[in-house]
């Protein structure tokens, strides 16, 4: 019955000089689930993400993806005497793991961001085909000199049916920054799908976008979902849309957790109506 555990956060702790930005998170995420991590305004959701995908090195903790241990540290030093989370003993002595971002991706996690980040100098297509090279298995040579063209034409195709799939052929020319909000969102996606990841991690992907497209997005990320076998962890304001499309819910508020459960139980947990769901959505 139970699913094989893709993504498991121990005991995360993000200390940022004197603020603890997460205190000893953890989480699991099944396989093929969409769980969802909610939580106000600089609860440290992003923080969160930033910890998996190598952007930190969290002060304490580990993160393992799919039976891997990807990211572990310990405070040392100086950190240990400053730190103020928990566990600070409990990975002491473990060897410190800390990957770039770049090795994250080829293990199989992508991100959007909560602000959204593509190559502003390149195209709608050079932005997809682009995140396919981070992947790929060539190297910088091959690729820079198109000695493997049969390779290089695989991952054209590939790029032109994911802009079919999110309705971006026809922009495939122009430039990213050129399209409107909710396409660069899309695009976004699109850009990260490209690097065939299995977990696909997506920060705020609705912000911006109106009920319309909204209710959109949301469809279109249980197809992607269904579609590519992904894993989803979804950071996420509108309500309506996390509570229609997460098998699961973590909500943190100051760093640490404060509830966790289906999404029925989150919607009548008293702690969750207090610190964030009895206050209005700003977004
Ligand atoms: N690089 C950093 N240096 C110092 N403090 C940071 C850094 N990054 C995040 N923080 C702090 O950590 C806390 C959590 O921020 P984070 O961006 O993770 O919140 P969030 O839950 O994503 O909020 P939002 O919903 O507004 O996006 C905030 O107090 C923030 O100021
Ligand atoms: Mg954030």
């Amino acid at each position: 019955m139970s699913r094989p555990v893709v993504l498991s956060l121990e005991n995360i702790t993000m200390q940022f000089g004197g603020v603890v930005a997460i205190n000893n998170l953890s989480m699991e995420i099944p396989e093929g689930n969409i769980t969802a991590l909610i939580g106000p305004n600089g609860a440290g959701k992003t923080t969160a993400f930033n910890c998996i995908t190598g952007v930190y090195q969290p002060t304490n903790g580990i993160v393992r993806f799919m039976d891997k241990v990807i990211v572990a540290s310990h405070p040392t030093g100086k950190d240990l005497k400053n730190y103020k989370g928990w566990n600070a003993d409990a990975y002491a002595g473990m060897k410190i793991i800390d990957p770039t971002p770049d090795q994250i991706t080829r293990l199989g996690i992508a991100r959007t961001f909560q602000n959204i980040r593509l190559w502003k100098s390149m195209t709608v297509f050079e932005n997809v085909l682009t995140a396919k090279h981070m992947r790929a298995k060539q190297n910088v040579f091959s690729a820079t000199f198109r000695a493997n063209a049969k390779e290089e034409k695989r991952m054209r195709d590939e790029t032109m049916a994911l802009l079919e799939e999110q309705g971006l052929d026809r922009f495939r020319d122009e430039l990213a920054t050129s399209l409107p909000y909710g396409l660069q969102r899309r695009l976004e996606i699109a850009r990260a799908l490209a690097t065939d990841p299995k977990l696909l991690l997506l920060d705020e992907p609705a912000a911006g976008m109106n009920p319309q497209e909204t209710l959109e997005l949301s469809e279109f990320i249980k197809q992607i979902r269904d579609k590519y076998g992904l894993t989803i962890l979804l950071i996420e304001h509108h309500m309506d849309l996390v509570m229609g499309i997460a098998d699961y819910i973590y909500v943190i508020d100051f760093g640490s957790e404060i509830a966790q459960g289906l999404p029925a139980e989150i919607q009548s947990n008293r702690k969750v109506i207090d610190a964030y769901l009895g206050v209005s959505e700003d977004e």
